[in-house]
């Protein structure tokens, strides 16, 4: 445990701990954007910036993707904060002003925003998908392109790496805006989703379309099993494990 202060209240706290954790914990209300409790931080949108005094000066830092250290002075809310928050906030309502979650988190932070009813489902560059992806599907098929020094002037966006998806729609589920969408293609024996389309596998005992193929194929190599074990949908696993359930009861009353 380290001693730290923040918002003026001096406190033991475990390092390593991100401030916005932190804050989090102490119910002092702090704006995100791009973060998630189950993702890496990513550090992109900027609105969760808090300051942290240095020697005798305040520096403002992204709270979600720093970690208190011994003896940190940590400050929520201040004028500086709070105009740096407004201008990350400008700068995403100017990129996406259709997009409501854009809208109400800008009004919300001071900016001024034209009042609509659109949504349009932008790519609002939050990372979720491809940190989804990465890290809690572990399969890599998502990526930022046209980031870095190779690549000046292109706007950065999101890469699709088609071999690699197995169409869990977990990218489509974390997207906020609704840019991400998983599909029917034509009828229930395909799903599209990054224009790709998949097929749906059939139900080994009923037949019903239950599940994509790929990612049926993807957890049979992972656990090592065949993929026949992963062929039945749950009505069918049910009932069987239902089934079994009474065979046994049968055999127990029969060995009572
Ligand atoms: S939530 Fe910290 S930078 Fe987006």
């Amino acid at each position: 445990m380290i001693h730290i202060q923040i918002d003026g209240r001096s406190m033991e706290a475990k390092e390593g701990t991100t401030i916005l954790s932190l804050a989090g914990r102490l119910h002092i209300p702090i704006p995100t954007l791009c973060f998630h409790e189950s993702l890496s931080p990513f550090g992109a949108c900027r609105l969760c910036t808090v300051e942290v005094k240095r020697g005798k000066k305040w520096e403002l830092t992204t709270s979600c993707d720093t970690a208190i250290g011994p003896e940190m002075v940590i400050r929520t809310d201040s004028p500086a904060i709070r105009k740096s928050r407004k201008m990350a906030a400008e700068l995403l309502y100017f990129k996406y002003p259709g997009t409501k979650l854009i809208r109400d988190t800008a009004e919300k932070l001071g900016v001024r925003v034209k009042k609509s009813q659109e949504n349009s489902r932008d790519c609002i560059l939050c990372g979720m998908c491809v940190r989804t992806c990465r890290e809690v599907v572990e399969v890599n098929a998502l990526r930022f392109e046209d980031r870095g020094p190779d690549h000046p002037g292109e706007p950065p966006r999101i890469g699709y790496i088609g071999d690699s998806c197995i169409c869990c729609g977990a990218c489509a589920f974390a997207c906020p805006t609704g840019y991400i969408r998983m599909e029917p293609y034509g009828d229930e024996n395909r799903r599209v989703i990054w224009d790709r389309v998949f097929e749906m596998a059939a139900c080994r005992i009923c037949g019903r379309r239950f599940a994509p193929l790929a990612q049926l194929e993807y957890l049979s190599r992972k656990a090592g099993l065949p993929l026949a074990q992963f062929m039945t949908c749950i009505s069918c696993r049910e009932a069987e494990s239902q089934t079994r359930m009474v065979d046994e009861k049968d055999w127990i009353s029969c060995h009572a």
